[in-house]
């Protein structure tokens, strides 16, 4: 039986995983990646084309990591996130190469909130919590919290509207109430 039969989780042969690692069934890791050590990745996690998983990230199950993503020590993606291509996280607030921060205790901890998704080539800003089911558009600098269900994009990255979790844009009935017209879901945002 070849090794890859053996294993509960795809690994395309030109990828690494560094031991000991946990890796959920289901789970694909495409081409050109490096998971190194003491990381933990859920079940059926999709991880694309040269993607780099520092030690002792945590990622949760059903999560998309799109082509050229490097999840930086110090980050944690909860279930169903999505990381679109190329975007970026950063796990040092103020670097400098003279006087480098690399151990554990000098990163900053970056959370990514179930089902959150993040546009293409967006960067997250090192210490920011990004809410459940929040939206960040392609190419925006996320450089504060943002809060659950809501639609950021620019840089900074603002609050420009609210997003469903099937992650149509919702239309706003009153101050508070929110509607998805693809879905029929309605939010309360007191
Ligand atoms: C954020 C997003 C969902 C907004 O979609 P939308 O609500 O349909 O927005 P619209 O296209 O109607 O644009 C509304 C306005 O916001 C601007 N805008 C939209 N997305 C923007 C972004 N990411 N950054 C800056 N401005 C943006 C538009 O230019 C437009 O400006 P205008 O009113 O001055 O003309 C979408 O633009 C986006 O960025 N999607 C991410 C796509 C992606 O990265 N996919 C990755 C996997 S393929
Ligand atoms: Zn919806």
């Amino acid at each position: 039986m070849s090794e890859q039969a053996q294993k509960p989780y795809m690994l395309h042969e030109s990828s690494y995983v560094d031991q000991p690692a946990t890796i959920g069934d289901g789970t694909q890791i495409w081409h050109f990646c490096h998971i190194s050590a003491h990381t933990s990745i859920g079940e059926n996690c999709r991880i694309g084309q040269n993607v780099f998983v520092a030690p002792h990230v945590q990622i949760g199950n059903n999560v998309k990591i799109q082509n050229n993503v490097s999840v930086y020590e110090g980050v944690i993606l909860e279930d169903y996130v999505f990381c679109g291509p190329s975007m970026v996280f950063t796990n040092v607030k103020t670097p400098r190469c003279e006087y480098p921060r690399n151990t554990s205790g000098d990163y900053l901890t970056t959370r990514v909130k179930k089902g959150a998704s993040i546009g293409a080539n967006a960067t997250v800003v090192c210490g920011t919590t990004i809410g459940e089911r929040a939206f960040i558009g392609a190419g925006s600098v996320v450089t504060k919290d943002v809060p659950d269900y809501a639609m950021v994009y620019g840089n900074p990255a603002q609050i420009q509207g609210w997003a469903c979790a099937c992650g149509e844009v919702m239309v706003k009935k009153d101050a508070t109430e929110l509607h998805c017209d693809r879905c029929g879901t309605h939010l309360n945002l007191k």
